[in-house]
């Protein structure tokens, strides 16, 4: 029989204007991989950080091995043998990956930090996790997927008896989840019990022994993988399942003007990209990791300097050169880090709604709060942003809800041609559907979108055509009736001659 590593009991945690956890439950067993799923706002993060000493429960039991605990700080957890890693990125931007990853436990030679030896040591370690990484970089130079790459690294080079996965896939793609759920299997085998937070519902069947699911706060209940269908968890978590159907055909009419062109974008990472966007068309950017994709929509947007290429804009060549730019010419972009580029976490949903366009909220100099309320509330309600109120900071909405307020941002604006870098990431099968089913409404209103996407179901799902990309420079086009994820995955690995 396994050793039970964790037991918590009614437990309750309450921020102003918000129950986050009301009664909850949860355990977990040695050698186990426990999944703990809900819809965004549901409470995981909250639960986690309870068990992890961030946040102080209200009410409940705790116990570790067998014994009551109450951490008061992450280190109390730490020291149990309890690790995280969260879903918001925790790394020093501006600290290199082996400082980051040793941060507070740094190797030293008496009085000294001893930096050769821990450049090393983070060499070796990347290395034995098999992920492809430069320890002297700066976090800062890394994109979201190589910075969720440390954070994992970081929690696994600690000894630990628990270890908590925050949405850990939800910045990587296939071969890196594979790499992942190696390590995760390799953990198991040594007795760590694994807790594993994740929206891809597909990943459960792969890597969990059991499930817990959590609705509003609230302790649901807990199955046996192999003893159910993803079908029924999804119905304990939301009660229902709503889905677009996925797109057969495109809805694009042949003769469907171009709203955008692009001829031979260029920098030192983009290679010569050229490509045509059509009204009322949803033009799907796949790849790997590193393909190239955000960097030449950044192109597009005016965040990046071109070394060379021309936009067109209603077959008219355009100038962009800051993001404003593009605003100006009707071209939004819902970045994939929400929080480096997306949103101001600091001021409140209503705030980070209106900011990409105040002139229109603005009256004789000033904000005309009751039509930025009013307008904020609307989406609030039609994308379902979990909160008590558009004053809500955005620090203090769960990832996905933030990720939602990014969207609404963006649509508020009424831009003509919107490129959604990874829309879904870490969004809940309920709230997905809803922004797909968006998403197809605004393309029949006219409206045109690029979609980056890593998740290929997604793409094949939503878009009327597929542009592929590796290496920076575009391998492909597939037009969604002939599309497979056999073909994207191909372009994406060819490289060019
Ligand atoms: N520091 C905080 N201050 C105020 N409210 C908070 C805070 N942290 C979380 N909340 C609220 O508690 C609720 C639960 O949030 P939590 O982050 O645990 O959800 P989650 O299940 O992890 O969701 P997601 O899937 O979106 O990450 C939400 O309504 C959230 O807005
Ligand atoms: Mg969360």
């Amino acid at each position: 029989m396994s050793e039970l590593l964790v037991q918590m009991e009614g437990i309750d945690k309450a921020f102003p204007g918000v129950q986050a956890l009301q009664q909850c439950q949860f355990d977990l067993v040695e050698g186990e991989v426990h999944a703990l799923v809900g819809e965004n706002g549901a409470g995981k993060s909250t639960l986690m950080k309870v068990l992890t000493g961030i946040y102080q429960k209200d009410s409940g039991r705790i116990l570790f091995k067998g014994n009551e605990i109450d951490p008061k700080t992450p280190k109390d957890a730490q020291d149990l043998g309890i690790g995280i890693i969260h879903q918001e990125l925790n790394l020093m931007p501006h600290l290199t990956v082996a400082q980051n990853i040793f941060i507070g436990r740094e190797y030293m030679s008496g009085m000294f930090l001893n930096i050769k030896k821990t450049n090393e040591e983070a060499a070796k370690l990347l290395e034995s996790l098999n992920i492809h990484i430069n320890p002297l970089i700066k976090v800062q130079d890394l994109s979201v997927a190589k910075q969720q790459m440390v954070e994992i690294a970081k929690a696994l080079s600690i000894k630990t008896d628990v270890l908590i996965m925050d949405e850990p896939t939800a910045a990587l793609t296939e071969s890196e989840i594979a790499d992942l759920f190696r390590f995760i299997r390799n953990l198991k085998n040594q007795g760590v019990g694994i807790v594993y937070i994740s929206h891809r519902m597909e990943e459960l069947k792969q890597i969990s022994d059991r499930v817990t699911v959590m609705r509003d706060g609230q302790y649901v209940g807990t199955v046996k993988t192999e003893e159910i269908e993803i079908d029924q968890i999804i119905q304990m978590m939301v009660g229902r399942i709503i889905y677009e159907p996925p797109k057969t055909q495109s809805t694009v009419p042949p003769d469907a003007a171009v709203v955008l062109s692009c001829k031979n974008l260029n920098s030192p990472v983009v290679k010569n990209v050229s490509f045509e966007l059509k009204k009322g068309e949803i033009l799907g950017l796949a790849g790997l990791m590193g393909a190239g994709r955000t960097e030449a929509c950044r192109l597009i947007f005016g965040a990046d300097p071109k070394t060379g290429g021309e936009v067109y804009l209603d077959g008219r060549k355009v100038e962009i050169t800051s993001p404003s730019d593009a605003v100006e010419h009707g071209i939004g972009y819902l970045s994939e880090d929400r929080k480096r580029y997306g949103l101001a976490v600091g001021l409140s949903i209503r705030n980070n709604s209106i900011l990409a366009h105040l002139k229109n909220f603005t009256k004789f100099g000033l904000v005309d709060d009751k039509k930025a309320s009013k307008v904020t509330d609307e989406f609030i309600d039609k994308i379902d942003i979990k909160t008590p109120s558009n004053k809500q900071l955005v620090k203090n909405l769960s990832g996905g809800n933030q990720q939602k307020v990014v969207l609404a941002k963006w649509l508020i604006k009424n831009c003509s041609i919107l490129i959604f870098d990874e829309p879904t990431r870490g969004i809940d099968v309920g709230a997905k559907s809803e922004i797909y089913k968006l998403m197809n409404e605004l393309v029949r209103e006219g409206k045109s979108i690029i979609m980056i996407s890593s998740e290929l179901p997604e793409l094949l799902r939503m878009s009327d055509r597929i542009a592929v990309m590796c290496e920076g420079a575009l391998t492909g086009f597939l037009n969604i009736e002939e599309a497979t994820q056999e073909k994207i995955m191909k372009l994406a690995t060819q490289r060019r001659q």
